[in-house]
């Protein structure tokens, strides 16, 4: 048996999910609390969508309360206007004769990826000496282009810290204890065997025929297969594919802070009549996923109280993992050498 204690470590120089695409509309912009830090996303009248920290250097002012024209930044204390790459291109109050250099004033710019209707943000290191380059691409919807929209999506958050998030969403063993619902499946605890593999900054279950299918799933024709896999920091892809269809669950999970963790859960599929399954999913989602968050509240009861928790053999491997891939992250960022993945071929059996 392995316990962990609590910490609020959250890695950097990594992808982090942001919003939808279609969160930000052109001419517009969004503030947002990203790792506890203060985050104001636009998009320019070209559609560019950019991320520039949400305070003024000159007397901190949220950024966000002031205007943007599609182009620019303006504060609304007094008129410092920023461009979408955190440039300072104007200071209102200086004389034409004033010379000054700006750029001394420029506010940090992240850097962001539209990726199948997503954005994505690479949040770096605090530390100017720390900042490394993304050492992996944002991961992909498998069998999706990159230009392709998710046909679902819904976000809620989580009154938690991230660990408590991913270790909840991807827990194999409370589904018959949080999840029973009749279209879901009933009470009985049916055995489980899989095998995982070490795949990039995470894990995959490895694909395999459904046999204990959710009742979810006799939509999309005939006995489906089912692969999925885990990233860091918190993403999460099940690929269901039949001969004819394919329909990709994506999970993934943001700290908003170290108390608040976002989760975004969308559907994308090459399903022709799959316009039937929205309404359906706009049912399921919330209910599903208000069940994982209201166990997260209760358990937020009583982590006030610092408790050791423990973690199993098999059914909690994979909370394990990512404990393990996090700290592994973490300790080869600090080393500045490469990522060693902890994770071992395995089968794992457990009853759910
Ligand atoms: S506080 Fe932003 S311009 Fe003065
Ligand atoms: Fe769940």
């Amino acid at each position: 048996m392995v316990t962990i204690s609590s910490n609020t470590l959250l890695l950097r120089n990594i992808w982090y999910y942001a919003m939808p695409s279609t969160a930000l509309k052109s001419g517009q912009m969004q503030a947002k609390t990203l790792l506890n830090e203060p985050i104001l996303f636009g998009r320019t009248h070209q559609g560019q969508a950019f991320a520039i920290r949400d305070l003024c250097p000159h007397r901190a002012v949220p950024l966000s309360c002031g205007w943007f024209n599609g182009e620019s930044v303006q504060c609304c204390y007094h008129g410092w206007r920023f461009d979408a790459g955190g440039h300072c291109t104007e200071i209102p109050s200086l004389m034409a004769d004033q010379d000054m250099d700006l750029s001394r004033f420029d506010v940090q710019a992240y850097a962001i990826k539209e990726v199948q209707g997503n954005l994505w943000i690479y949040i770096a290191d605090r530390d100017r000496a720390a900042i490394r380059p993304p050492r992996f691409d944002v991961p992909r919807v498998p069998g999706f282009a990159d230009d392709a929209q998710p046909q679902f999506s819904y976000t809620v958050t989580f009154p938690c810290f991230i660990d408590h998030a991913v270790v909840g969403l991807m827990d194999p063993a409370h589904s018959p204890f949080v999840h029973r619902a009749w279209w879901w499946r009933d009470g009985d605890l049916n055995p489980e065997i899989k095998w995982f593999d070490p795949s990039p900054y995470g894990f995959t279950m490895r694909k395999h025929h459904m046999a204990n299918m959710g009742r979810g799933y006799w939509m999309i024709g005939g006995v489906p297969d089912n692969e999925i896999r885990f990233y860091l920091p918190g993403i999460r892809t099940e690929e269901t594919t039949t001969a004819k269809y394919r329909a990709v669950n994506l999970t993934v999970m943001t700290p908003l802070s170290d108390a608040e963790t976002e989760v975004t859960f969308q559907f994308y599929w090459d399903i022709p009549w799959g316009l039937i399954l929205k309404p359906l999913l706009a049912y399921m989602a919330p209910n599903f996923l208000g069940q994982d968050r209201d166990v997260v509240i209760k358990q937020q009861r009583g982590l006030k109280h610092d408790p050791v928790l423990r973690l199993i053999k098999d059914s909690d491997t994979l909370a394990r993992w990512y404990y393990q891939l996090k700290n592994e992250y973490q300790r080869s960022q600090d080393e500045n050498r490469e990522f060693v993945s902890p994770v071992k071929t395995q089968q794992l059996r457990w009853m759910a």
